[in-house]
């Protein structure tokens, strides 16, 4: 026991799938009592992280939880971990660390290998239980939150996954000061994200706090990762499975994203790909008639304040389109794209023609 007491969670009202998420600060010294006091009956616990993840804080949260049997697992950093092969190599490992139905999987780093991790503890044994300790701001604000997991395949992103809610996620935001820069960015555009589609108080603090915010402020970004885990959790509750329309507006910008992490090979990171993403989707609004050009252009401004790009890049707009109809936002052929109706407005999901996707996309 450290002595110190927990702050309060978020709480993700699932059923039997309730789980708590936990924000604040060196929130990791205390992993040892979040497990004890979320967490019943663990026979062993295995962290799953990449390389640079693991130097920085593993070995300490290993020494912490030595009265379990512990064991770690490192797999290749960034999007490259989200491979079949790298789930199969992964489950693999978990058979020779005799995991059983009472093991417990945490997964240590950013959304990459949040979504690894909570992919193959979703299926392993036909489901483990999963913590999650999201390393990067996105992985706080998003990826980390509502058990969304998932691996690529060639022809497109997050095309193979599962829903597999986490026992258990713990959100130090300490460990935000060690991001790179240009990872704390793509982050932001997530926040970014979460105050055009429901909180215009977002935008506001991003707008007014921007210098702070990009010396990763401690007071400033625990606000921020709050504000947009009780927003996801909220939504989440209402829509665990995706199923009614309610979670999908957390895909704003995301269509046209995921297209082009794919097309680039993922050059462009999950943050800069929705930062586009997002700018295209308003353009379409916009033309629609549903946006005010001055709700884009704030966007615009705002996602460029913190060295997000906005541009759509010189690629193959046609072969783009058929990236997106292999998307699961695609039904049938038919592009579904969430609009934006202001700043901090309820979006509207719409189908929209492939001539204004391209009249957007040249823009
Ligand atoms: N499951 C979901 O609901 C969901 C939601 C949003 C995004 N995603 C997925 O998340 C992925 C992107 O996640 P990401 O932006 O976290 O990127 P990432 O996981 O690829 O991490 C980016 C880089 O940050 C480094 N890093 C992580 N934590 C660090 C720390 N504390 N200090 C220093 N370096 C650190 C990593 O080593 C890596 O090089 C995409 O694959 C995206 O599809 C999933
Ligand atoms: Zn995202």
């Amino acid at each position: 026991m450290t002595g110190k007491s927990l702050p309060a969670p978020v709480k993700v009202n699932l059923g039997e799938r309730s789980h708590s998420i936990y924000i604040g600060e060196n929130l990791l010294t205390q992993l040892s009592t979040l497990i004890d006091e979320n967490i019943q009956d663990v026979s062993s616990c295995v962290f799953i992280s990449s390389s640079p993840i693991y130097d920085l804080y593993g070995e300490n949260l290993l020494d912490q939880l030595s009265k379990y049997k512990t064991g770690k697992i490192i797999v290749p950093d960034g999007e490259a971990a989200k491979s079949w092969k790298i789930a199969e190599q992964l489950l693999g490992q978990y058979i020779d660390h005799d995991l059983d139905r009472k093991s417990l999987i945490i997964a240590l780093g950013g959304g990459s290998v949040g979504d690894l991790a909570g992919f193959t503890a979703s299926i392993y044994l036909r489901g483990i239980r999963l913590v999650q300790i999201p390393t990067t701001l996105l992985g706080q604000v998003d990826s980390g939150i509502g058990g969304k997991t998932a691996v690529n395949h060639l022809k497109g992103k997050n095309l193979i996954g599962t829903f597999h809610q986490p026992s258990l996620v713990v959100c130090d935001t300490a460990v935000i000061k060690s991001l790179k820069t240009r990872d704390l960015h793509a982050g932001l555009a997530e926040v970014v994200k979460y105050g055009v589609i429901s909180d215009e108080s977002i935008i506001n603090l991003l707008e007014n706090k921007r210098k702070k915010i990009l010396k990763a402020d401690k007071f400033l970004l625990n606000e921020i990762v709050k504000k947009c885990v009780m927003l996801k959790a909220k939504l989440v509750e209402k829509d665990e499975n995706d199923s009614k329309g309610k979670r999908a507006i957390l895909n704003y910008g995301h269509t046209i994203g995921h297209c082009l992490e794919t097309l680039s090979n993922h050059e462009i990171n999950h943050g800069e790909a929705i930062s586009i993403g997002m700018i295209v989707a308003s353009k379409i609004a916009e033309n629609l008639g549903y946006l005010k050009y001055n709700d884009l252009e704030r966007q615009r401004n705002l996602l460029k304040s913190y060295y997000l790009p906005t541009e759509t890049p010189k690629i193959d707009n046609h072969q783009l389109l058929n990236i997106i109809k292999r998307d699961k936002k695609a039904v049938s052929n038919i592009i579904n794209f969430i609009l934006p109706t202001g700043i901090g407005k309820s979006p509207i999901l719409k189908p929209v023609p492939e001539n204004l996707i391209l009249k957007a996309l040249e823009e």
